[in-house]
């Protein structure tokens, strides 16, 4: 199979060469909507992310996983801006990403939602090396999100991870396409050390 991945490049121009899996990671919105991931993929994918580092191996991040055409998927379609609920939909598995916060009855983990977006960021990359694409979205509405699937107040819906095959861009509006053909741009990072003395 050709995916359009291989003829699509994106990739980080980088100040220092990075590993090629990290610097070829980029979000997209156009994804092929007949496309369906293995579950042996899938599996990896996700067992990246169970393999992620977290504060006294609390590893407090938990998932929920839908693949495109299930109850599940539409329930989380729904929740979505309509920014994002406009492409989404072509996703193979659209993934809620919960931060459970007790350590204990009385105490609040507060490496929770951190923990859980390193374990988010190792999954994004394993996808990427499986010639997958992810795209992370914060635009969606978590209070339903949480209710939609009873999800108590001790569980935080952090963010929602697009996972998928990339798609023919031209099939997005003209609108979308622009964005996905912009130029990945980032701060020099001389801004971004504090301290590099
Ligand atoms: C926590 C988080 C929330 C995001 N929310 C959205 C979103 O709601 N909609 C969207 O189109 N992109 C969203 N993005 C994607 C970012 O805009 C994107 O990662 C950033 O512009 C850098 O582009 P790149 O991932 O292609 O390098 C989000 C990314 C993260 C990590």
């Amino acid at each position: 199979m050709t995916l359009i991945t291989d003829t699509i490049s994106r990739a980080a121009d980088t100040a220092s060469p990075i590993l090629p899996v990290l610097a070829g990671r980029w979000s997209p919105r156009g994804f092929d909507s007949s496309a369906v991931i293995d579950e042996s993929t899938l599996t990896t994918v996700l067992e990246a992310a169970r393999w992620a580092p977290s504060a006294s191996n609390l590893q407090p991040a938990r998932y929920i996983v839908a693949r495109r055409g299930s109850a599940s998927f539409a329930k989380i379609h729904a929740t979505l801006m309509g920014f994002n609920r406009a492409w989404a939909d072509a996703a193979s598995v659209l993934i809620v990403n919960v931060a459970n916060l007790p350590i204990d009855e009385t105490r609040e983990n507060p490496w929770a939602r951190y923990d859980l977006g390193q374990a988010v960021a190792h999954l994004t990359i394993q996808a990427q090396h499986e010639g997958l694409h992810t795209h992370q979205l914060g635009g969606f509405d978590a209070p339903a999100l949480a209710q939609a699937f009873g999800l108590g107040d001790d569980q935080a819906v952090v963010s929602v991870t697009v996972l998928g095959v990339l798609g023919d861009p031209d099939a997005l509006s003209p609108e979308l396409l622009e964005r996905e053909r912009s130029p990945r741009i980032r701060k020099p990072l001389a801004e971004l050390l504090l301290v590099n003395d």
